[in-house]
């Protein structure tokens, strides 16, 4: 018979101290998005979607965060308090949709719509955030859009979210940018019809950056943040999710009678699931990576950040 699984739990619990002690020992706040893998959740001080934790650190008192997500996170993090010290457990954790975008491309872009206001979804790196008008999050962006007075936005880099803000406010002219989500775009409309035969009674909840056919099969879409809320609001008992498999855990812990059925065992982001708790004690001990952009760039994409902040409110 095989010890394993004994020990990897002795283990785990061996790191959890550790990262505890380090987390005094270094007074750190430790945040997680809703995507990280349940034993990051379990451990942080505060979970939340991006727009939540992007709040939480600036409001923290804590020197240094340690921001359990992926670099835009982290940056962003950086950007709007860059007097802390802000960690990225696991440098290469990124994010596919960020880079389906370049300052270059952009630039290209402003120069062809020159009246047009960029909004940049915060899923994107600090550079382009520099290079833009305001930032906006999933929980947000409609607001956000409505709040500017040019009629025509560039909407970078997610055409999904993009598209699902265009609908909302058809008397805008929103130009899209053909980036999406790899995860995201993996849930497929025939999916979703076939849960929805198989749970008659649950509800459908997508995040804006699945695809518009899927969107059209929702009860509800909102950011990762708004799913948790209106699944607590919600008295139905059932739930098919459309988003990665990690908001399961705090959908559950959250609320313990209500079934949730995953349409895609493909729902995983594997740049959020780098993050170990192995990372997490490292990143504490050796105090690394720590985020660090140059000055000029802070500066402008701080105000595309503080903007968005202003609109939205707390
Ligand atoms: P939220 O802003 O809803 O947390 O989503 C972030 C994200 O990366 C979605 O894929
Ligand atoms: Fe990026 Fe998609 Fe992963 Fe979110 S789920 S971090 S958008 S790759």
């Amino acid at each position: 018979m095989t010890k394993k699984p004994e020990f990897d739990l002795v283990y785990k619990e061996h790191l959890k101290l550790k990262i505890r002690d380090l987390k005094k020992e270094r007074d750190a706040l430790i945040v997680a998005h809703n995507y990280q893998r349940d034993e990051i959740q379990e451990i942080a001080d505060i979970t939340g979607d991006s727009y939540a934790l992007a709040r939480a650190v600036t409001k923290a008192k804590q020197k240094t965060v340690v921001f359990c997500g992926v670099k835009f996170m982290a940056e962003s993090a950086h950007i709007l308090s860059p007097k802390k010290t802000v960690l990225l457990p696991v440098e290469e954790a990124g994010c596919p949709l960020a880079d389906m975008i370049t300052v270059e491309k952009l630039r290209q872009k402003k120069e062809q719509y020159p009246e047009a206001a960029v909004v940049c979804y915060v899923n994107s790196t600090a550079a382009v955030k520099a290079e833009s008008d305001i930032c906006c999050t999933s929980s947000n962006a409609i607001q956000i859009v409505r709040s500017l007075k040019e009629d025509k936005v560039i909407f970078v880099p997610d055409k999904n979210l993009g598209r699902y803000v265009r609908e909302h406010i058809p008397e805008k002219e929103l130009i899209l940018w053909d980036g999406y989500c790899v995860v995201h775009m993996r849930l497929t409309s025939e999916e979703v019809i076939r849960d929805k035969k198989l749970h008659p009674n649950a509800e459908f909840i997508a995040h804006p950056e699945c695809r518009k056919e899927v969107l059209e099969l929702a009860d509800y879409i909102g950011s990762t943040a708004g799913m948790l809320k209106y699944v607590k609001g919600s008295s139905c008992k059932e739930f098919i999710v459309g988003t990665e498999i990690g908001i399961i855990y705090r959908l559950q812990r959250d609320n313990p009678g209500k079934k949730f059925y995953v349409p895609t065992e493909q729902f995983v982001c594997a740049n959020m699931k780098l993050t170990t708790l192995g990372w997490l004690a490292r990143s504490l001990e050796k105090m690394v990576y720590k985020v660090t952009l140059p000055g000029d760039m802070v500066e402008k994409a701080k105000k595309s950040l503080e903007r968005m902040l202003e609109v939205s409110g707390s």
